[in-house]
């Protein structure tokens, strides 16, 4: 059974097969709108979410397929303690493919151990975040027309920032890309990430506080929020969480075709006026997200001999 846990379960050749079948369902919408007849999808979503739940629900139902949601964990036995393994079988009996979101690190892992279907990650603590990076090489591939040659910052808080984490993952394996990472000492990109990803692929990578000094060699800005609810301490996030605030006059010494991305939700480090600039994609990739996950549920179910 094929699940999608992380982002390297996926080869570089199978991304780019996914990543064709998505622009050909963003063209071409009508061809694919029954090809989940039927089926069903459980979205299980232990922590908040917008974009992804919902999203996840808009690609089955475009599908033609139905949904099963579990929105809050307190509605759900979780709350009673039932442990992942337990809820991975029970839905494993009503639906074809879960996409489960969940605070612990590894909890989605667990759950595709004990399943009889495939399972997708979408987001699981501070660790991984697979399906927003599709979103995201899917909108830097629509808008560069390339996944190589760039150079990509990424600013906020990379610590605690799963989306980063999985980008940095699925980029270093693309060809002639340099990373500028950009944030305060304390929210410092994970030295595993450091050492297994990019000092493990001898990736060049420059670490860096300000900015304002780097953007203008950027081909891609992604921006992110302050991951409050993984602080220890109010008073840490208070003082961290206005570290980078975009606005129109830093973007002034950015290239004409830098691309900015962020995963959202935004909070406050994009200011709204940036929003009509040409350069903003974070809604694109918003529309993108859906396109991927219908690529990715098609796939994962024809795997799974399902359709
Ligand atoms: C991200 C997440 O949940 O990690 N959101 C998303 O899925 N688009 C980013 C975030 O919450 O900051």
């Amino acid at each position: 059974m094929r699940h999608l846990i992380d982002i390297t379960d996926l080869s570089v050749e199978e991304l780019d097969e996914l990543l064709d079948l998505a622009s050909d369902i963003a063209e071409n919408p009508k061809k694919y709108q029954e090809s989940c007849k039927h089926k069903k999808l459980a979205s299980l979503f232990f922590e908040p979410s917008t974009r992804t739940r919902l999203s996840f629900e808009a690609a089955m139902f475009d599908l033609g397929g139905n949904v099963l949601t579990v929105s809050d964990a307190n509605s759900s036995s979780a709350s009673k303690g039932e442990s992942v393994a337990d809820t991975a079988k029970t839905v494993s009996c009503y639906a074809d493919i879960i996409a489960m979101r969940h605070p612990k690190e590894g909890a989605p892992f667990v759950a595709s151990k004990n399943a009889s279907i495939p399972v997708i990650n979408a987001g699981d603590g501070g660790h991984n975040h697979p399906t927003q990076t599709l979103t995201d090489l899917l909108t830097i591939k629509r808008e560069k027309g390339r996944l190589d040659n760039l150079t990509v910052g990424f600013c906020g808080d990379l610590k605690f920032g799963r989306t980063v984490h999985s980008l940095i993952d699925a980029l270093s394996r693309y060809t002639n890309i340099k990373f500028v990472l950009i944030s305060p000492e304390e929210l410092k990109l994970p030295s595993y990430v450091k050492k297994d990803v990019l000092a493990a692929n001898n990736l060049e990578y420059v670490q860096t506080a300000d900015l304002e000094e780097v953007i203008p060699q950027l081909d891609i800005l992604y921006m992110t929020r302050v991951q409050r609810e993984r602080f220890f301490n109010e008073e840490d996030y208070l003082r961290l969480k206005d570290s980078y605030i975009l606005t129109p006059e830093k973007l002034k010494k950015a290239k004409e075709d830098l691309a900015i991305l962020h995963p959202l939700p935004r909070v406050n480090e994009i200011s709204v006026a940036i929003d009509e600039d040409p350069r903003a994609c974070y809604f694109k990739q918003v529309l993108n997200g859906k396109f991927v996950r219908m690529a990715l549920i098609l796939t994962l179910l024809k795997e799974a001999g399902t359709l």
